[in-house]
């Protein structure tokens, strides 16, 4: 399955900027590049699997913005290395992977994540990757609002990692990711505890079957 993500039209973002491609069944081995086998030499069956799935949808996604296949590595602390003039984010789960590309002339940093929503949230996860103020949002919800919330909240924190760190090469800690969820439960804003003062990456949030999948980017123009 292969789309083209269009970015909310009210944000000026012209949707042919961005690439986005999932697949939800295992890509060949096959189809990676001879310095891509070589990162994942020794790695275990499922990692071998899940990278070339990744690489496999992270082309996809490239070919959605005209941009020819090519080997994508990986950096020292594992992020995507991309080819040219592109910036991009790889997500995979249980039975779903994805991956969401664009020019670096339109967005600063791009994160994807996807998330198989397995019954409860963890109350342990949910502790340590929340600020204060949304732990004490979310004590208002009932469980069943709250668990679905929680998935939620968690992707769209990795989502702004990995966005945070294609801009600007460093690592935030999720606890410290203020997110604010809009009331439909399809986007979302987020702040950086301390200053106090919004970070200019926005978000997206989809719901479909058992996963959630959230995008953020921080758009040049910021
Ligand atoms: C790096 C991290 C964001 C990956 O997220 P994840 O949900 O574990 O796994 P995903 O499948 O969604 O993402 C994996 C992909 O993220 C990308 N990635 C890895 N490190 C990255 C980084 N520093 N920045 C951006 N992207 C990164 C890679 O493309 C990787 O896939 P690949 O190795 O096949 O190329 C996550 O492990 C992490 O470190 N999160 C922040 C730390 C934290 O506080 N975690 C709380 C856990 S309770």
């Amino acid at each position: 399955m292969t789309k083209t993500f269009t970015a909310h039209s009210a944000d000026g973002v012209s949707g042919s900027r961005f690439g986005f491609a999932s697949h939800s069944v295992e890509a060949q081995e096959s189809t990676l590049f001879p310095e891509e086998l070589r990162l994942i030499q020794g790695a275990s069956e499922k990692r071998r699997q899940e990278f070339a799935t990744g690489r496999y949808c992270a082309r996809l996604a490239l070919a959605n913005l005209g941009v020819a296949p090519a080997a994508i590595l990986s950096d020292q602390n594992g992020a995507p290395v991309w080819p040219g003039d592109v910036v991009g984010s790889i997500s995979h789960t249980r039975g779903l992977t994805a991956a969401w590309v664009a020019h670096a002339d339109v967005t600063k940093g791009i994160g994807v994540d996807a998330e198989y929503r397995r019954g409860p949230f963890s109350s342990e996860v949910f502790d340590a990757i929340t600020t204060a103020a949304e732990k004490r949002k979310f004590r208002n919800y009932p469980q069943a609002v709250a668990d679905t919330l929680c998935y939620a909240l968690f992707s769209a924190k990795e989502s702004v990692f990995k966005c945070f760190y294609s801009a600007c090469h460093e690592s935030l800690t999720l606890e410290t990711i203020d997110i604010c969820i809009d009331a439909r439960l399809s986007s979302f804003s987020t702040a950086r505890l301390g200053d106090g003062t919004g970070l200019p990456i926005q978000g997206r949030i989809g719901f479909c079957s058992d996963y959630v999948i959230t995008v953020a980017w921080w758009p040049n123009w910021v």
